[in-house]
């Protein structure tokens, strides 16, 4: 069911656009998956579209209030990253300062999926993670660049409240033994301006389009350090090996290909300090997924009581390696 006031205020967003009039709205269907948004393909007489607004008051168990105007943030990231021509981008119809909302081309076709759903459904496929890491690796490299501008991206206020605040700091105070742990790599990442971070690259918000990725979902996106970024989409698939026994050794293998793929293009820092961090901030944001404010849904008490485990201890313990930590972690998940 989708509320009045919603239906208007995608009608008077689409208006303020020039995209379709109030009476040329066919339909209005919410799109589901995210807490953080409003979301919703909008059938019209001129073709679909896709609208999304910042929730000031995200939808979870947990008080967590960011910012509307991350939304500027997100649809910066998605014009530049089209700009950089790495892949497949929606494309982009306007943004309104009034609403906190933009429209964007409704991604569809026979040959496009969620990647979280695809991964729920069958498991991981062989290379698809490397396809990501590709994309992700092409945005921090020309973001690392000279000359990049930055001035869409200043957000690491934002970016605190939105992940170092809910996935670190926050965790600190339940696990006090690892908390100056915690606090300090969320220092690190607060002060860090290298590349150009997502945010949120998880595979519910990466679709695929004909074999490659659209990564969507931006609204977190800041000028900070790519250890983030590639920490937390490893964490969403190694927490997915956890959850399906089955599938464990195979996720274990794309993560070993997504970090081979990544670290290959790195030439705007020192690899082995950004494996470094990589590897300390890992273990950190499993320990987040099972008791932070935005816990996974899959995992049954006990699988997350063994992720707490192994975190903790391995929080406590860091590995300065990609290679001992995966060697760690594979028995963590395979025994
Ligand atoms: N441009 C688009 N075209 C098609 N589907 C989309 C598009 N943008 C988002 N979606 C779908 O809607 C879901 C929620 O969108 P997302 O931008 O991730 O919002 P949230 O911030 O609420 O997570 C995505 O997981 C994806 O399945
Ligand atoms: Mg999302």
């Amino acid at each position: 069911m989708v509320g009045e006031d919603f239906e208007n205020r995608c009608a008077s967003l689409l208006e303020e656009l020039g995209l379709a009039r109030r009476d040329e709205i066919i339909s209005v269907v919410p799109l589901t998956g995210g807490v953080a948004s409003d979301i919703a393909k909008i059938e019209t007489e001129n073709g679909d579209y896709c609208v999304k607004f910042a929730l000031e008051k995200l939808r979870v168990k947990e008080e967590w209030h960011a910012p509307v105007h991350r939304n500027a943030a997100e649809y910066a990231w998605l014009e530049v990253a089209s700009e950089m021509a790495l892949g497949y981008f929606p494309k982009l119809f306007g943004r309104s300062t009034v609403e906190n909302g933009f429209v964007m081309e409704f991604v569809s076709g026979d040959d496009v999926f969620v990647w979280k759903d695809a991964l729920m459904d069958r498991g991981p496929v062989e290379g698809e993670a490397g396809t990501v890491a590709r994309l992700l690796a092409g945005v921090h490299q020309r973001s690392a660049r000279a000359g990049f501008d930055r001035r869409a991206f200043d957000n690491a206020a934002d970016f605190s409240a939105l992940r170092l605040e809910p996935y670190l700091r926050f965790v600190g105070g339940i696990h006090t033994g690892v908390a100056d742990t915690l606090n300090e790599m969320a220092d690190d990442l607060f002060a860090a301006q290298t590349v150009l971070v997502h945010g949120d690259v998880s595979p519910k918000n990466i679709l695929f389009r004909d074999g490659a990725p659209v990564l969507l979902d931006a609204e977190c996106a800041t000028m900070g350090c790519a250890s983030f970024d590639v920490a937390f989409c490893l964490n969403h698939l190694l927490l997915k090996g956890v959850h399906t026994p089955e599938h464990a050794r195979p996720y274990l293998s794309e993560v070993s290909d997504f970090v081979s793929t990544y670290l290959k293009a790195v030439d705007w820092e020192d690899v082995a300090a950004l494996s470094r961090r990589i590897a300390h901030l890992l273990p950190m944001l499993m320990l987040a997924r099972v008791d932070g404010k935005s816990p996974v849904e899959y995992l049954d008490e006990a699988q997350r009581a063994r992720v707490r485990a192994f975190s903790l201890h391995i929080i406590a313990h860091p590995e300065d390696t990609l290679d001992g930590l995966f060697s760690r972690l594979t028995k963590a998940i395979t025994s």
